[in-house]
């Protein structure tokens, strides 16, 4: 085979395309690996890249996609040989540099990490980028000190990726977990991850400047005024993580909470994670594993069906994440 085929988003004289192309193979750079791409998966910035809603690749042609995971067919990196199976995921993939969504992928060997034992490509992919930042952001909150007799975490954007995996990973180590979402069609699901109780947000249980204290920390997907209450109805000491925007990226609140009940805001950037990936990689295969992946993972789809599914995340229809087979 000479060539391979890849998704394209491009910014010709500023007008948005997303197209199929077909790519030469060609020599490795130094320290590059070329990996055979099994899945990849749709994330919300990768629905907006697709679809053109916002730019967020940063050259004028690109590959999109944050995540992949694939075997390896050529190694230009000690750290690599072929055969073995890897994952990338964030540090600019399908922003900066071309990203998952190929039938093949150079990349450098110093984003690439082994898949752990106890992942294979899928699950790796099942748990991508949406995964590795929900146990970040569990992370933060522990290391601040939350505990599970503190009483329950607010998640947001529930049935959403990183909102569903948030909630599977933090029932499997011991919190309860409330749910918010705008499906309240979706309560089956939702129980079946691990909520406990679900609930739905509307604007007038938001008019005090502090609410009565409902939950002991959350993580936040879709910011606005939601983040807002979250704040406000947060217990003492607890930590809220800012993850997501899906709503509205504007906060407008008060410095109350954080003065007078020491609560305290937390952010995740998975892109530009600094510590170690790999430690963050190991839990997830261990003790942070999602038990319900298969029920998480609602859909598995195929490149030609990128656009379809990205149009139906962006209106906020879409339940759990969606995986793409590559090969
Ligand atoms: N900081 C980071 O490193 C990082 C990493 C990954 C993702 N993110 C961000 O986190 C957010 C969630 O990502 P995701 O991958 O979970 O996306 P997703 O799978 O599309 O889920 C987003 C969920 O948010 C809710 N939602 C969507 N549009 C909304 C709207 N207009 N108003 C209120 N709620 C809305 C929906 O849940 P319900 O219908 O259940 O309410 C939806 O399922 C996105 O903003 C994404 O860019 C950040």
């Amino acid at each position: 085979m000479k060539s391979f085929k890849s998704l394209k988003v491009s910014y010709i004289k500023n007008k948005h395309s997303f197209f199929l192309e077909n790519n030469n193979f060609r020599q490795l750079k130094n320290g590059e690996v070329l990996v055979k791409v099994k899945y990849s998966g749709i994330n919300y910035k990768d629905a907006i890249s697709v679809t053109g809603k916002n730019r967020i690749i940063k050259c004028e042609s690109l590959i999109p996609g944050l995540d992949f995971s694939g075997t390896v067919i050529e190694s230009n990196s000690k750290n690599f040989s072929k055969g073995q199976k890897v994952l990338a995921t964030g540090s600019g993939l399908g922003e900066a540099i071309d990203g998952g969504f190929t039938e093949y992928a150079y990349v450098s060997n110093k984003i690439l990490i082994h898949i752990p034992n106890n992942l294979t490509p899928l699950s790796a992919m099942q748990i991508g980028t949406a995964g590795f930042t929900a146990a970040i952001a569990i992370d933060k909150m522990i290391l601040n000190k939350q505990k599970v007799n503190y009483g329950p975490i607010l998640v947001t954007g529930a049935t959403g990726s990183v909102g569903s995996i948030s909630i599977n990973i933090l029932n499997n180590i011991g919190f309860e977990t409330i749910a918010l979402t705008r499906k309240i069609n979706s309560l089956q699901y939702l129980e079946d991850i691990g909520a406990k109780k679900i609930i739905k947000f509307n604007s007038s249980m938001n008019k005090k400047i502090l609410n009565n204290k409902f939950f002991a920390g959350a993580i936040d997907n879709i910011g606005g005024e939601v983040l807002d209450w979250i704040i406000k109805s947060t217990k003492d000491d607890g930590n809220i993580v800012s993850v997501g925007m899906a709503s509205d990226s504007k906060l407008n609140t008060t410095v109350f909470p954080m003065i007078m009940r020491s609560v305290n805001i937390l952010g995740v950037s998975s892109t530009n994670y600094s510590s170690n990936r790999k430690t963050v990689w190991k839990k997830l295969s261990s003790n942070y594993k999602p038990k319900n992946l298969n029920k998480i993972n609602t859909q598995c789809i195929e490149l030609k069906d990128v656009l379809k599914f990205s149009k139906k995340i962006i209106a906020g229809k879409n339940i759990g994440k969606v995986v793409v087979k590559i090969s």
